[in-house]
């Protein structure tokens, strides 16, 4: 039940409404993994960077059938990755060339409720909005996508997802993959079905409980490949999916090392050999190669599935090893003083799912507190019946976990973060500030279920 990308049905007994649509193996030939471009600034100075990001409809070819409509930015399908660098001030004219409403968030990012995104700021088709924010904080990998009320499924679906990048100094030093499509790849996790038109038909294939598809696509590649060319390769992975989730891991259950959650790296490498992601989560994983043959063919694989072969080539060494420390962090422990305390009660399933027994309420404020107060938020995803995973995501804040079900977070969860995994039962501690004022989402990032309104709104003042 909590890996949907399973191919075997699932064995698990306890009573699951997780859709259960089968991923198929390709049966298109190996193809060359797409690497979004890289978003050239309309006009940068030594402080300001501006950029454009545009919204619209297009065609794209995945397989040899006729061409699929599609949405992206600045494109046909997703988006290009926009590069920022810690302390610098970005200007993002965002502009709606669609035929339908939709708003523009930047997941992860602290930035203020003006500026987010949420369904608040719909922009409305040909119209353009104008946002400023100064980047204040570490180096991660970072996303967008549109947030219109009950419309957001819909959207990301049809392709409307992209890349942000938040580079800063200290990260820039280490020594660790960073050169884009030699050694450091992005890798945009998400399912979809093509009807027997070759389309995307959303509706057809909504579920109320997420919809899920047939073939796995990566950065809108089916089957890709990439050549590896050094002895150190990274991968950051983001669950771009409406509502799949993935137990990623290597073939020949080889280690892997994650180095970054969705919003930090981590205090240092820590190996793994299965990563858990749900919709909305991004994780960076480094993958040494330096032991094996050329020639071989090392694969990324989710729930029995291919996700990325690696076709190793002759390498040279691009780092020794990785640095014993990446950043440094203090340990997390639950603040002193005066607290602001929440609790969220996850429930439901299908047009049922809930927060605290609400639905979304555009006009209703859920939470009221204020700019750089501290926070403990506990987060439920209520044992019920009828089971699902909720992965929840909060805006415009990074936050850390003191507590999972009562302990310490694993290393690996030790970051910064702006969504978790709620298995069914799973009860989180978080703590963090708003660094911002203004309004800001929470919800599932099962989009379906965001959109069914399983959502609240938090107002933050000065
Ligand atoms: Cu990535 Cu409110 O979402
Ligand atoms: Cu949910």
């Amino acid at each position: 039940m909590g890996d949907n990308s399973s191919n075997k049905s699932n064995s698990k007994s306890m009573m699951s409404s997780e859709p259960n649509v089968l991923l198929k193996e390709p049966t298109i030939s190996k193809q060359k993994l797409n690497l979004p471009p890289i978003l050239k600034p309309d006009k940068q100075t030594k402080t300001d960077v501006y950029y454009t990001i545009t919204a619209q409809q297009g065609e794209s070819n995945f397989n040899n059938g006729p061409a699929t409509k599609t949405l992206g930015y600045n494109g046909s399908f997703l988006g290009p990755v926009i590069q920022i660098s810690r302390g610098q001030t970005v200007h993002i004219k965002e502009v709606n060339d669609l035929n339908e409403n939709t708003t523009f968030h930047w997941h992860g990012a602290i930035i203020s409720g003006k500026a987010d995104g949420g369904p608040h700021e719909p922009v409305k088709p040909g119209d353009t909005k104008n946002i400023k924010f100064k980047v204040q904080q570490p180096a991660a990998t970072l996303w967008f996508h549109p947030h219109p009320n009950g419309e957001t499924a819909k959207q990301v679906y049809e392709g409307l997802a992209g890349l942000l990048y938040v580079t800063d100094k200290q990260s820039s030093k280490l020594s660790i993959p960073k050169t884009y499509g030699v050694d450091d790849f992005p890798l945009i996790v998400q399912d979809r079905t093509f009807d027997s038109n070759n389309q995307f038909n959303y509706k057809k294939d909504y579920n109320a409980d997420g919809t899920l598809g047939k073939n796995l696509l990566i950065n809108g590649t089916l089957n890709p490949y990439i050549n590896v060319s050094t002895n150190f390769v990274r991968l950051r992975l983001l669950d771009g999916s409406n509502a799949r989730n993935y137990n990623f891991r290597l073939s020949g259950n080889r280690t892997m090392y994650k180095i970054a959650g969705d919003g930090s790296l981590l205090t240092k490498p820590v190996a793994i050999k299965k990563l858990q992601l749900s919709p909305g989560e991004r994780a960076e994983i480094v993958v040494n190669t330096s032991d094996l043959k050329d020639g071989t063919n090392l694969k990324l694989i989710a729930g029995g599935m291919n996700v990325l072969t690696m076709k190793l080539g002759e390498r040279t060494g691009n780092i020794k090893h990785l640095p014993k420390v990446l950043k440094k962090m203090s340990a997390v422990k639950a603040p002193t003083g005066k607290v602001n305390k929440e609790k969220l009660v996850l429930s439901g399933m299908g047009n049922m799912v809930n927060i605290n027994g609400k639905k979304f309420d555009p006009s209703r404020i859920d939470i009221h507190t204020k700019q750089g107060e501290q926070q403990v938020w506990t987060i439920e995803n209520k044992k019920q019946m009828m089971n699902m995973i909720h992965p929840f995501h909060l805006h415009g804040v990074q936050f850390r976990i003191l507590t999972i079900n009562g302990k310490k977070p694993p290393i690996a969860q030790r970051g910064y973060l702006d969504t978790i995994t709620l298995n069914p039962g799973d009860k989180y501690q978080i703590t963090f500030k708003f660094e911002k004022t203004g309004i800001y989402m929470y919800h599932c990032h099962n989009l379906e279920h965001e959109d069914e309104g399983m959502m609240g709104q938090v107002k933050v003042i000065k």
